[in-house]
């Protein structure tokens, strides 16, 4: 790495990030099922219609998952809790060995000196809920604030941070408007419910928790930098649309009480009705705010119905994700959120960093293009900093390679390369590069 910590303000965390569904191993301690069992039993949705049924089996595999945390000298462990696996219903009947677990977890956490930083949903919805039109429905908000404080209630008081919803555009664009995650809805109506609904549990959420006596609270958007395809009027149109949708729509609702009005061209005939009553609670006051960043996109208009644009190739070297590497993004993001949106509260990089193939050879490996992207994204952190952003810290994902969704197993973004058959651990040269340039 081209860093250490001195390179950072003294306040600075670096962690990393997980989650759930993810590599927890969904079939393990009497967890309910999720739409994503339900998506990736469906043919066509998943590669391989792999499922995150047993992962990495961190359920069982924590404490030593942890001790990977610590060794390498991070502060902070980004992961999230299953709705599922506390409610297996969704609602009424809790599951004792799943708040066990993560009672446990907490512990093992703060006996390494690690701080929790916890997001309580990362998209694995309980079916029974689902059932009931799961983000479609309004009561989505009081059932996940019912969530909110049994959880809390029993893990609340040891969290270093706590998120209510990793990746807003995700729950409600990329499942409801693209399809490409569960529940796999192509729906105009759909969407514009979910986009609205899922501000309004984050909301919901953050009230039950500062009811529960809790600080240090923020929020988790995920955001691509969009770059018109040309420099005629419609490429800039389209590509502002794009950044409406993705990036200004969720920010906006939570910190301004507001929707970007070039998304509500599209989408006010399909918003529930009186919508514009409820950002009292979408706008409850954060501590904090978190950015996922990984890319940007390359839009260009079409002449299809609303919103009428398409992402076209971008010329820029890629991830295994097909993802163009643009990491001036980041500081760009960084600096136009504290600037737009947020004001003087931290921001964190609650995610950044990189699929690859990552064969195993002899007994390790060299991923030197993760440790390069790493480098150049934390590069940029640093000028976000020097020009007045005030970023608190960094959280590479992921600790582990694990389940990457539609995209199934093959897709490792791990700091730790992990046999998906013997559940081996090896880290890889991007993690002792780390360790290194954190503990030296
Ligand atoms: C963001 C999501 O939060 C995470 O679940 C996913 O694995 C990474 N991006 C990589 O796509």
């Amino acid at each position: 790495m081209q860093f250490t910590r001195k390179d950072f303000p003294e306040d600075f965390l670096f962690g990393v990030a997980t989650s759930s569904y993810q590599i927890e191993g969904h079939a393990f301690g009497g967890a309910g099922r999720t739409h994503w069992d339900d998506f990736a039993a469906t043919p066509g949705n998943v590669v391989r219609a792999e499922n995150g049924a047993r992962a990495c089996d961190h359920y069982h595999r924590f404490e030593s998952d942890l001790d990977l945390v610590k060794a390498a000298g991070l502060d902070a462990y980004r992961f999230s809790t299953s709705w599922a696996r506390v409610l297996p219903e969704g609602r009424g009947a809790v599951n004792q060995e799943g708040l066990d677990f993560y009672d446990r977890l907490t512990d093992a956490m703060l006996e390494r000196g690690i701080k929790p930083c916890a997001t309580l949903y990362h998209w694995e919805l309980p079916s029974p809920l689902a059932d009931l039109g799961g983000w479609r429905n309004r009561d989505v908000a009081h059932w996940f604030g019912d969530f909110t404080e049994v959880l809390m209630k029993r893990i609340g008081d040891r969290m270093y941070s706590v998120a209510p919803i990793n990746e807003p555009w995700c729950v409600a664009w990329l499942s409801h408007f693209m399809g490409f995650h569960a529940p796999g809805l192509r729906d105009i109506r759909a969407t514009a419910r979910a986009m609205h609904h899922v501000l309004l549990a984050h909301g919901r959420a953050i009230e039950v928790m500062r009811g529960l006596g809790m600080k240090n609270l923020g929020g988790v958007f995920n955001m691509e930098w969009s770059t018109p395809a040309d420099d005629t009027e419609d490429a800039r149109h389209a590509a502002e649309l794009y950044d409406g949708i993705y990036n200004r729509w969720f920010t906006g609702g939570v910190f301004k009480g507001e929707y970007p009005q070039i998304v509500l061209d599209g989408l006010e005939p399909h918003m529930p009705t009186n919508w514009q009553d409820d950002f009292g609670l979408i706008t409850q006051k954060l501590d904090w705010c978190g950015l996922n960043y990984y890319t940007r996109k390359v839009i260009a208009p079409n002449t299809g119905p609303w919103p009428s644009l398409h992402e076209v190739e971008g010329p820029l070297p890629k991830t295994f994700m097909d993802w163009e590497i643009y990491p001036q993004g980041l500081s760009q993001f960084l600096i136009r959120l504290a600037k737009e949106y947020t004001g003087d509260i931290p921001l964190y990089v609650t995610e950044s960093g990189m699929a690859a193939p990552d064969p195993l050879k002899d007994g390790g490996v060299d991923d030197q293009d993760r440790i390069a992207y790493l480098d150049d994204h934390l590069a940029e952190v640093r000028s976000a900093i020097a020009s007045g952003a005030p970023v608190k810290g960094y959280f590479a994902w992921s600790l582990l390679d694990n389940y990457e969704w539609s995209l199934g197993y093959e897709k490792r973004f791990g700091l730790v390369h992990v046999d998906f058959d013997t559940l081996e651990r090896t880290p890889k040269a991007s993690y002792h590069a780390l360790a290194r340039a954190l503990t030296e």
